[in-house]
Parts: structure tokens; sequence; C-alpha cells
């Protein structure tokens, strides 16, 4: 498999993120919605290094089939706690277009949260369709189509424990 980014740099990276968003949440608690699932690793390996009190909620949607974006959004399973009046950071595995960021951030801002933010891993730059803040960004990278670390190819590499990447012509 190609490697992009490797275990050890992620958890430096985390290690980063995690200490910036104590610092900026201090004497405040965060609700962490993650979008399922590609968010879980992420989330989970990120809300370990925090200090700062979190509850989880997650909400699926979906937006893409195979590699290529669909750009119409779903809600499959929503959140289960009201977020009004909450600090609520979002957590995504990969902002590529920016669909489906722009369509959750306009749908839990319309439930008054008290802050919303967004923390992702990964984000692709080049390929912004949707103008869109982004608060915590773990890496930047060129359009490639990425694995591992949560991302899935048709559900799978999930698991590993780096972010690879997949090339035309790569068998897998
Ligand atoms: P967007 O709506 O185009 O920003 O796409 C966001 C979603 O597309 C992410 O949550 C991922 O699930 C998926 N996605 C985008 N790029 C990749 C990739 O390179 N690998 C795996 N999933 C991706
Ligand atoms: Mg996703």
């Amino acid at each position: 498999m190609n490697i992009l980014i490797n275990e050890t740099r992620i958890e430096k990276r985390l290690d980063e993120m995690a200490k910036q968003i104590d610092k900026d949440y201090e004497g405040k608690e965060i609700i962490l919605v993650g979008i399922l699932k590609g968010s879980v690793v992420f989330m989970v390996e990120l809300a370990k290094r925090l200090k700062t009190k979190v509850q989880f909620e997650f909400i699926e949607v979906s937006s893409y089939e195979g590699t290529e974006s669909t750009g119409k959004i779903k809600i499959k399973k929503d959140l289960q706690s009201d977020i009004e009046g909450k600090d609520v950071l979002i957590v995504e595995d990969i902002i590529d277009t920016g669909n489906t960021l722009s369509y959750l951030k306009e749908y839990f801002q319309e439930k008054n949260p008290n802050s919303l933010k967004i923390a992702t891993l990964l984000s692709k730059p080049s390929r912004r369709i949707k103008e869109l803040e982004v608060e915590y960004i773990g890496f930047k990278i060129e359009d490639k189509f990425v694995i591992g670390y949560g991302l899935d190819y048709n559900q799978k590499y999930r698991n590993l424990p780096y972010i690879g990447y997949i090339e035309d012509g790569d068998e897998i």
C-alpha cells in the first residue's frame, strides 16, 4: 500500500491539535459530533488526547459512491441530543469539495449552538467547491484518493493505522 502519512506523524499532529483545542475551549465542555463512519478513528484518537470534558454525538450522511461525490447530501442518522446553547465541534475525516460540511454547518447552525467549529483530519483544498471556514485541520493534502485512519474505499481499509492512497491501476 502507498503510504502518504505514517502513524507517527499522525499521532504527533493529533497531540498538537488536542492541545490547541484544549486551549481554545478552556472552561467549556464540547459536544463532539462525528460524521459517520469516516470520522470514527480520528474522533476517538483526538478525544483520548483532550483534557476538556466532551460528549460524543454522531450523525450519518450520504454523499459519496465509489470515489466520486454526488453532491446530494442525505441525513441517514440524526443527532440524538439537543445542541442548543452548546459548544459543538464537528469532527470529520476529510474535506474534499466541502459539500457535506457546508450543508451540515447550516443544518447545525439552525439549532442555535453557542459555538460551532470544524475539526478535520485531512483537507484537499484544491478540490473545494464550497467556501468553508475550517478551524482545525490535521493535514492539507494534494488531490489523491486516500484511505485508512477511518477513510474507506467502498467501506474497506478504515482500520489501516496510517493514511494510504490509491492510484489509477493499483490493485486493491
Ligand atoms: P465533500 O462533501 O466532497 O467535502 O466530501 C466529504 C466526504 O467524502 C468525506 O467525509 C469522505 O467520506 C469522502 N471522501 C472525500 N475524499 C475522500 C478520499 O480521498 N478518500 C475517502 N473518502 C473521501
Ligand atoms: Mg465521510
